[in-house]
């Protein structure tokens, strides 16, 4: 697993884990329990996965700050593109029977959603260097899964909740925004559906979120009704307000529809999700 020590990646592997338990995860760090692969390194990367040799390769790595990303293209490049490039390369000289899963994104659309896969509009370099990400990809057997997600990000506490909640706690004045358009998926979801989908091997570009979609201030509003939070410092207002950022979409709602055909697995819709979140945060 690439990525495995991100807000995805842990979910991902904790769930991975309960069905097979020979799963290595990879970092760019020296971490207990993980390899460590500069998968910028091309020569590193094949020497060290020739010696693991896997059947699959799940990739949650990548540089996801879109202001970063928008501030430094080459560095963007090298996370998001030459990383998946390189083991790509690998797969095609020496393990041509791997299979690739590459976590995508639903940044890589813009205009009216919901989206469907052929629909991609590039906006920034967090976009463009995702999409290129998926090109490298689909060069071997991969799957390139666009998906939005939510949860309790409890490594990092950071993300969209945990900055919401908290904020909420400390009474925080915050804005959120109407006119942002998204379908994500509770974070658990997703990765059951991974865990589901991971050994039928079927390969392309598919879109995996929630069906509906929400605005952010609609979203986050019921997420903090239901917790019983403190509202009074959360102001609804419009992104257009918000000024010396990069670019981004106001609509990445997805259409899930070709996903939900292929793999015969109806998808929840977003009010289901946050319900789900709801019931389980103190869990988590
Ligand atoms: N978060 C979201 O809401 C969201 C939405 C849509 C799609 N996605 C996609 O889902 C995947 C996982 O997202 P995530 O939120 O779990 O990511 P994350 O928490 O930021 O984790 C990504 C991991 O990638 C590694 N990495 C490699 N190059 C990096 C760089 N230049 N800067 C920072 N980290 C780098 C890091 O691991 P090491 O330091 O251990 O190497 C990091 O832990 C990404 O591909 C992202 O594009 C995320």
């Amino acid at each position: 697993m690439l990525g495995a020590s991100g807000f995805l990646g842990s979910y991902i592997f904790k769930r991975l884990y309960l069905q097979e338990k020979n799963i290595i995860r990879q970092s760019r760090k020296k971490r207990k329990n993980f390899i460590k692969i500069d998968l910028l390194n091309k020569r590193e990367v094949f020497k060290k996965l020739k010696k693991i040799n896997p059947k699959i390769i799940i990739n949650t790595s990548g540089m996801t700050d879109v202001e970063k990303c928008e501030n430094s293209f080459h560095l963007a490049f090298k996370s998001n593109v030459v990383s998946i490039q390189n083991v790509c390369e690998y797969v095609k000289t020496y393990n041509k029977n791997c299979y690739f899963i590459n976590i995508s994104t639903d940044h890589l659309y813009n205009g009216k959603g919901p989206h469907k896969e052929e629909n991609i509009n590039l906006i920034n370099n967090y976009a463009l260097t995702k999409y290129l990400g998926e090109v490298m990809s689909s060069k071997i057997d991969s799957i390139n899964l666009r998906v939005n997600f939510f949860g309790n990000n409890f490594i990092k506490k950071t993300g969209l909740v945990n900055w919401f909640i908290n904020a909420c706690k400390r009474k925080k004045k915050i804005f959120l925004y109407k006119d942002i358009l998204f379908s994500p998926l509770e974070i658990n979801s997703l990765t059951e559906i991974i865990s589901k989908i991971i050994n039928k091997r079927i390969s392309g570009t598919y879109n995996l979120g929630s069906n509906n979609g929400i605005s952010k201030a609609e979203f986050l509003n019921l997420i903090g009704k239901n917790l019983k939070l403190n509202l009074k410092f959360a102001k609804i207002t419009s992104s257009s307000n918000i000024k010396n950022r990069a670019k981004r979409p106001n609509d990445m709602r997805l259409n899930n529809k070709k996903f939900e055909k292929k793999f015969k697995i109806k998808l929840p819709n977003i009010y289901q999700e946050i319900q789900k979140f709801c019931i389980n945060y103190n869990n988590y």
